[in-house]
């Protein structure tokens, strides 16, 4: 399918999203992270017994080890490689967007979902312990780990950070420039949120300040290997990319629904959520409102973690046209709050809230219930809470556990990783939530 569309520079284009699908599965857009005779070493540097395991199994079945650990899917058109990273004809692998948008769902892949499994900062420590083995050179993620966290709980990432430091070293045209790092940042993991809310927003992220437009998605770029004319270069391919997250749909969910206790559930949800989440169905729509820190009352070290200078900035550079595709959101600098997100397929992007801290949706309804710490199974999927199947514990294990290991449970103590707020459900009985949670399977 080809559109011809115009974005906010009036540039019309051709653009195809098929085609933009395809740049995500196989453009290099950064330099490659490790070879595949890394990758087929990595094994080597896990724990026992794991390592025990994978030393006695084949080629492939140590593979599909590795893409277990790491948080990745098997390719469909060849399970060797993983649908995260782009591996070229010399075996090199890049990681892509679809690193931190492309994950599961019960062990499938549904297109758009976030990847809760990723664990890319175990994966570049042990990169990197091999790649020294190796005598192989680092690479920029290899050397960016020694300088910001990458992301201390599987599943989620400092994303918005990296964004913030490779910033620093930009002009508004992009432009390499020579600064001192910044030392006043804010490190905090973030959860991807669902590529099928695109066509609904007005502006992105969390807080909602960012221009929306195929420039602002090549933030994820910068690496300095990049230069302005790349950056052009690859526009067009970006409408691409666009017009495929643009024009994703919400799964639908995929176990029985009981209607009558969805439709009460409706009336509870309209009386209660609407304002703020929208209205769903034939002629819903969806106000994208920012509802302020001290109502929602969710963790707010996404918000301080950009100052309003960070957000104009972003949008002034070239990736917000300058500032043309910001027009409307002038106020969205001096943010304030969190964007209430689009509900659509909200069954299928576990964990919730920003940080990813609140594993189902019956959490979400039930604030006093919330676990301290939890862990996920590996892909299990709790049909009767709708979210992740997990393990809730009051504390960490006792016992010693490894970096990798750790990273695994989600602890709401640590800074950025609070699963309190939100207590909008306390004014529902619980036959309300009961009634709401089986309405939220239906969006
Ligand atoms: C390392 C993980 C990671 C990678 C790689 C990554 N993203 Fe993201 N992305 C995120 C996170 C985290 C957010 C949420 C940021 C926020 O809300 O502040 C996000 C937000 C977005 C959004 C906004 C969605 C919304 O509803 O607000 C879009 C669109 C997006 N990314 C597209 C891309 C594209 C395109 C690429 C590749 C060029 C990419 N991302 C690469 C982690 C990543
Ligand atoms: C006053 C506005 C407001 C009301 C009322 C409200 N919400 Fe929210 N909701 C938010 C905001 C803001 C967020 C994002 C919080 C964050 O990410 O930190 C959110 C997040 C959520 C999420 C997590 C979405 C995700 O993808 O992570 C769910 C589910 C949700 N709300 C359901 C509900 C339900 C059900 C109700 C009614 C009982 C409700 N909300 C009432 C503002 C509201």
């Amino acid at each position: 399918m080809v559109i011809l569309c115009v974005d906010g520079s009036g540039h019309a284009a051709n653009v195809d999203p098929a085609r933009g699908h395809g740049h995500l599965l196989t453009r290099a857009y950064l330099p490659a992270d490790f070879d595949q005779q890394v990758f087929d070493e990595l094994w080597t540097t896990w724990e026992e017994p794991l390592r025990a395991r994978a030393a006695a199994a084949g080629v492939d079945e140590r593979r599909r080890m590795a893409m277990d650990r790491y948080g990745l899917t098997p390719h469909p058109d060849d399970p060797s490689r993983s649908l995260q990273y782009v591996v070229d004809g010399e075996g090199r692998w890049t990681m892509s967007c679809l690193a931190c948008h492309q994950g599961q769902v019960r062990g499938r892949v549904v297109p758009g979902v976030p990847n809760s499994n990723y664990a890319l900062e175990t994966l570049t420590e042990e990169v990197r312990l091999v790649k020294v083995r190796q005598r192989k050179r680092f690479g920029h993620m290899d050397l960016g780990s020694l300088l910001l966290p990458l992301g201390t709980t599987a599943g989620t990432t400092n994303a918005v950070i990296f964004g913030v430091a490779l910033m620093r070293h930009r002009d508004a045209d992009l432009n390499v420039v020579q600064r001192p790092p910044r030392f006043d940042l804010l490190h905090h993991d973030m959860d991807a949120p669902a590529w099928w809310h695109y066509r609904k927003r007005r502006s992105l992220y969390a807080d909602g300040f960012a221009a929306k437009g195929h420039r602002m998605l090549m933030q994820f770029l910068l690496v300095k290997e990049n230069g302005p004319e790349q950056f052009a270069a690859w526009e067009d391919e970006f409408r691409d990319i666009e017009a495929w997250i643009a024009a994703l749909e919400p799964p639908p969910w995929e176990g029985a629904i009981e209607r009558s206790l969805a439709a009460r559930g409706a009336d509870v949800f309209a009386a209660h959520c609407a304002d703020c989440h929208g209205t769903y169905g034939p002629g819903g729509s969806y106000p994208e409102r920012v509802v302020p820190i001290d109502e929602v009352g969710t963790d707010r070290i996404r918000l301080d973690a950009l100052s309003a200078r960070d957000r104009g900035d972003l949008n002034a550079t070239w990736f917000g046209h300058h500032g043309a595709d910001a027009r409307g959101l002038e106020d969205r600098a001096a943010a304030d709050g969190y964007v209430a997100p689009p509900l659509d397929g909200v069954w299928a992007s576990a964990p919730y809230f920003h940080n990813g801290s609140v594993p189902t949706l019956w959490h979400v309804l039930h604030p006093d219930a919330r676990p301290m710490v939890w862990r996920r199974t590996p892909t299990g999927y709790d049909a009767a809470r709708v979210g992740l199947e997990v393990e809730e514990l009051a504390d960490l294990p006792a016992e010693n556990l490894t970096t990798a290991r750790r990273r695994q449970y989600f602890d709401t103590r640590k800074p950025g990783k609070s699963a309190a707020g939100h207590d909008f459900p306390a004014a529902l009985t619980e036959d309300e939530k009961t009634a709401v949670l089986e309405y939220l399977k239906t969006l």
